[in-house]
């Protein structure tokens, strides 16, 4: 047999054993209920402005609060030491035997947009401490710290901004257009930070002690539901995320003069509302035209001011959401909407603002994350494929820092942002296993080169 042949089936064999003996995790002993952490999330789905099944959980509020404090029980309950940065990311730590190795993150978020569900971020969270909890039970000891982030506000409802907590770390967030935000109060970030416990004394301090570096985080995975069909169509136990879509929000307002309905005859009128409709139509026009599939855009936020049945409206706000998996093409999407939105003013004589709320690029997985998870699910025997998530993350970010990961497990029909978004005890499970498993791949233990998994 030729010398190449031979190395090449020696170097395969190596790969093998080495990718079967590098986690010593006897399976059978890895305690994960589907039904406890159902009932987790179910507790955590309690603290919400809106009564079950809603839940509404919105940055730095009550219920937010009361979130982050359950959080923290758990982390406490499953041995980690906890962590909390200015912006109020909270991490839960289990430490590595190698400290000084770049560490294997976890996490996801616990805020929800008005009258969402009870499984967006928080099947991420609540799964990842409990992955670290039931590593540690088993005497699983990580060379790699693990660690599992709830992210502040992945959310954009409160100040206008998506994934603040992941985006900061990230280096992605510039303490000016931090400190311009405002919510619907006038209140500015710092305040509510401060109020909620976080924040420090100023924004540029805010942002160096959340900056995380690839020095320090080695890897990144997160596990969250689909938010879409594909699994539950396909009858797949696992979502094995090889990109994820490049989101964009921008902000439109038209005024015009307003004035009373009556009084004011139809030709004299720059209804700022009217030019709002056109501009919402030609949106949907921009996405369904691009030439792909794969372009989505929303006027999702719609306000009118006086917002009177008899008064013609002066001011309308739109925030419009496109996102698609090529960042060009979405990017040409942005801009015919600018010109359209710049052509209807002229037409309607209303002025015109626009503000770019974010305008993001898209992320590709790193591949020793896509097969740590592959080899996960194997040898889990579950059923996974391919995909790209629609929905943005903070992998979004994270995958500015370390190769990336996401695990996807089937919500029922697909749907999310809903108070009926539901995943399944075992599906959630199973996602979690998976997840343990991945994360033990990718710290690699102290003892290496002995051991496999014993299923
Ligand atoms: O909008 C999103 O993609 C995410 O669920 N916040
Ligand atoms: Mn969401
Ligand atoms: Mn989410």
């Amino acid at each position: 047999m030729g010398r190449s042949l031979t190395a090449l089936l020696v170097a395969t064999c190596l790969f093998y054993v080495a990718v079967a003996s590098s986690a010593s995790i006897n399976l059978k002993a890895l305690k994960i209920s589907g039904k406890i952490l159902v009932a987790q999330l179910m507790q955590l789905a309690s603290y919400s402005d809106d009564p079950s099944p809603s839940v509404t959980r919105i940055l730095f509020t009550d219920n937010d609060l009361k979130g982050r404090r359950y959080i923290k029980h758990l982390m406490e309950d499953a041995g980690l030491s906890i962590y909390e940065d200015p912006i109020g990311n909270i991490y839960g730590r289990y430490q590595g035997t190698d400290p000084k190795a770049p560490s294997v993150g976890t996490g996801s978020h616990t805020d929800a947009i008005p009258l969402a569900g009870a499984y967006d971020g928080t099947v991420g969270v609540i799964g990842g401490i409990a992955a670290l909890k039931a590593l540690k039970l088993i005497g699983f000891k990580p060379k790699r710290t693990l660690e599992v982030v709830m992210f502040t506000s992945e959310e954009p409802t409160r100040f206008g901004l998506s994934c603040s907590g992941s985006r900061a770390m990230a280096g992605m967030l510039d303490a000016s257009h931090l400190a311009s935000l405002r919510d619907v109060n006038g209140s500015d970030f710092m305040t509510a930070a401060k109020k909620a416990g976080y924040g420090s004394s100023d924004y540029e301090h805010l942002l160096s002690l959340t900056r995380r570096r690839s020095s320090d985080l080695g890897y990144f995975v997160e596990l969250h539901i689909e938010q879409g069909p594909l699994l539950g169509d396909g009858g797949l136990d696992i979502g094995i995320v090889t990109a994820i879509a490049a989101p964009a929000a921008l902000r439109i307002t038209f005024n015009g003069d307003g004035g009373h309905a009556g009084a004011l005859l139809m030709p004299r009128r720059n209804d700022a509302s009217l030019a709002a409709a056109e501009l919402a139509l030609f949106v949907e026009k921009a996405a369904t035209s691009s030439g792909a599939g794969d372009t989505v855009a929303t006027t999702g936020l719609w306000e009118v001011k006086p917002n009177a049945v008899n008064s013609v409206p002066r001011e309308a706000r739109l925030e419009i959401d496109v996102r698609d998996i090529d960042g060009p093409r979405r990017d040409s999407v942005l801009n015919a909407i600018k010109q359209e939105a710049n052509k209807i003013a002229q037409q309607r004589r209303v002025q015109l603002a626009i503000d770019i709320i974010n305008q993001d690029p898209p992320a590709t997985c790193g591949r020793d994350v896509i097969k740590a998870v592959e080899w996960s699910a194997a040898q889990l025997g579950y059923t996974s494929r391919h995909m790209v998530s629609r929905a943005y993350h903070d992998s979004l970010f994270m995958a500015q820092i370390a190769p990336t990961g996401m695990i996807f497990i089937p919500c029922r029909n697909g749907w999310s942002h809903r108070p009926d978004e539901y995943a399944s005890p075992a599906d959630v499970e199973k996602g979690v296993k998976v997840l343990a498993l991945t994360m033990a791949e990718l710290a690699g233990d102290q003892d290496d080169d002995e051991k496999k998994v014993e299923l």
